[in-house]
């Protein structure tokens, strides 16, 4: 079973969009998928209620209280974490998964608050980092907008602990698609194939990166 977390101490900065779509993503390319919820606000958990029978089945997790019972078949198990996880339920949260994804969204505010947290990853204990794959997306970009090319040059820059780059796959558009997906719990992938076409296009690196072992430790 793969366990993916999606990750950022911040709040509103794209865990349960992102996650929600890696959990529509896979279920809708028929593999058995798990999305636990480990934030009190449980917007994952509101997202899968509001998803009909007609679309490929996703197994909700209530996961407040850390524990996490798959069904036995589970393929893909994604984490979405609520903000300010910081210290030993960080570490715990981290020793989960084999994949991270950190979604950063391009406010000043957001970018320190990013700093910080890619500090505090790359100071936790070495058997925790080792064990996992780490990448980071920039969402709800507005294309060409000065934050956002802000947010790149900081994102490509950034290092792991072992000196290798930080893998930075994706700019995600900040667009009405998502709102409008989720609210039928749907991800882009599942929703107006016509008009989500360049969100998918935006996610394809993550996508791949994510079916690749490149992503697996
Ligand atoms: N790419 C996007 N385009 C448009 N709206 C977005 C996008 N990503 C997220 N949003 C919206 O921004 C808000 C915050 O996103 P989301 O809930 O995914 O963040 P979060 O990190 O899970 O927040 P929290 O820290 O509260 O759990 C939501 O209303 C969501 O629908
Ligand atoms: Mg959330």
């Amino acid at each position: 079973m793969r366990t993916i977390l999606v990750l950022n101490t911040k709040g509103g900065s794209g865990k349960t969009t992102v996650a929600t779509n890696i959990a529509g993503y896979f279920a809708s390319a028929g593999k058995q998928v798990a999305l636990a919820d480990f934030d009190p606000q449980r917007s994952s958990l509101d997202w899968l209620a509001a998803r009909s029978e007609a679309f490929a089945p996703i197994t909700g997790i209530d996961a407040v209280n850390n524990a996490v019972r798959t069904p036995q078949d589970t393929e893909y198990l994604i984490l979405d974490a609520p903000a300010g996880t910081h210290g030993a339920e960080l570490e715990k949260l981290v020793k989960r998964a084999q994949t991270m994804v950190i979604p950063v969204a391009p406010s000043p505010v957001d970018i320190r608050a990013a700093v910080h947290f890619l500090d505090e990853l790359r100071g936790l204990r070495q058997s925790v980092t080792t064990n996992v794959k780490i990448a980071t997306i920039a969402n709800r970009v507005r294309e060409n907008g000065v934050r956002t090319g802000e947010l790149e040059d900081y994102l490509y820059d950034q290092r792991q602990l072992d000196g290798h780059k930080l893998p930075f796959l994706a700019s995600l558009r900040a667009h009405s698609n998502y709102l409008r997906a989720a609210e039928r719990g749907l991800s882009i992938f599942e929703f107006a194939p016509a008009a989500t076409e360049h969100d998918r296009e935006q996610w394809l690196p993550l996508v791949r990166w994510l079916k690749s072992s490149r992503s697996v430790p």
